[in-house]
């Protein structure tokens, strides 16, 4: 099967809003015109702008440099407002050691096993970024790429449209490739991603956001207490170069079991194979519900402390979840303080990691005709 005829179809369902410029549309519902302003500039002069949205008690900060989600706010059980995302103050520090720090990934979330696949009986080789393999789209992917947004505000929502051209080969991959994003913030205060796109040429394609939560605030030590939910019965285990084996294991009776709800540090430590190799875990989860029409909630992550509660829904096959096994305490943040590991954690919603080289996994395939689209859904709750 092709990239699943209902994910090209689950967009289309949701439906992806027409746009109104601001300057010329009020926003209502609490929601405010997102307000632009210049952030930095690249080493060539490139200007880098940064977008303040709020809706419904949430805000974003957004950049046009890899659409990167610098800080989210929204209050906990006392109303009390925080950054709950890790991030930078300048473009420099994002340009020179950013690990995808809020970013959008593309043109391939996750790793291909030694940059390489095959589609309609070619060989495309990318570019190769990790180890032997190619992670998040290679040396420079969409989250090192400057985005043209457009801002809009519609009904109660108001939200920035990201566009992205990628190039025929761009990173190896075959085909220019139409990339939107809409970042949606509703009257609710949820964040909503839209994901679309098109192809010229036969390709593959995963497209996810890359944003490191905590939600006891940015910066403020482990997440090892927060409550994590997924719906998944079985993950994709890896090999050492965390390129997923092609087998698919039961979570029953392992550290991988978050169906019931548990504190992420409970079993982080059970000294399981596959987590030893990953330092953690850093793992796509099979999402029980498969590829679904429209977004389903999949996942709920909970700081008991303050109670902020992240739920994601989306009508992606997979989930990884990634302890933040990487931080080494060498990055220091947007609130002054240094990240060590386990700081934050990623929630992906994606298709598989190398999916383009396991034929049994769901199609990453888009062809010429074809509409890419995808969404997500993050709502907040105290
Ligand atoms: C991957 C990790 C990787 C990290 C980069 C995650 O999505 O699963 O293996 O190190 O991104 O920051």
């Amino acid at each position: 099967m092709e990239l699943s005829r209902r994910t090209v179809i689950a967009g289309a369902a949701a439906g992806i809003a027409a746009t109104t410029t601001v300057g010329t549309a009020q926003a209502t519902a609490g929601g405010r015109k997102p307000v632009k302003e210049l952030f930095g500039r690249l080493a060539d002069g490139t200007k880098v702008h940064r977008w303040s949205l709020e809706n419904g008690g949430t805000r974003l900060k957004v950049l046009s440099y890899g659409g990167i989600v610098q800080t989210l706010e929204f209050p906990d059980r006392h109303g009390r407002r925080k950054n709950v995302v890790l991030g930078f103050d300048t473009i420099d520090d994002y340009v020179a050691k950013s690990p995808y720090f809020g970013a959008l990934i593309g043109r391939y979330g996750n790793r291909i096993g030694k940059g390489r696949f095959t589609l309609d009986g070619k060989t495309y080789q990318l570019s190769v970024n990790d180890g032997e393999n190619s992670l998040h789209g290679g040396a420079k992917g969409f989250d090192k790429r400057i985005w043209d947004v457009e801002p809009f505000t519609e009904d109660s929502d108001v939200g920035l449209h990201l566009h992205y051209t990628s190039v025929d080969g761009e990173m190896g991959y075959p085909g220019t490739l139409k990339a939107k994003v809409t970042y949606t913030l509703t009257r609710h205060g949820d964040w909503r991603i839209d994901y679309e796109a098109t192809t010229d040429k036969a390709t593959v394609l995963n497209l996810t956001s890359h944003v490191y939560w905590n939600l006891a605030g940015e910066g403020s030590g482990t997440i090892e207490d927060h409550e994590l939910t997924i719906a998944a019965s079985r993950y994709t285990p890896t090999d050492s170069g965390l390129i997923p084996t092609g087998e698919s294991a039961k979570v029953a009776g392992t550290p991988f079991d978050f169906r019931h709800g548990k504190a992420i540090g409970q079993d982080i430590r059970a000294g399981h194979p596959q987590q030893v190799q990953a330092k953690g875990y850093d793992h796509n989860w099979v999402l029980d519900k498969g590829i679904t029409a429209r977004p389903e909630h999949i996942a709920t992550l909970r700081d008991p402390r303050s109670g902020r509660t992240l739920k994601i829904a989306t009508d992606q096959p997979g989930l990884q979840f990634y302890s933040g096994n990487f931080l080494d305490g060498t990055l220091v943040g947007t609130g002054s303080h240094t990240y060590r590991q386990g700081d934050a954690l990623c929630l992906e919603t994606q298709h598989f990691p190398d999916s383009p080289n396991h034929a049994h996994f769901p199609s990453t395939v888009l062809r010429p005709g074809q509409t890419y689209r995808t969404s997500t859904v993050h709502s907040f709750d105290a």
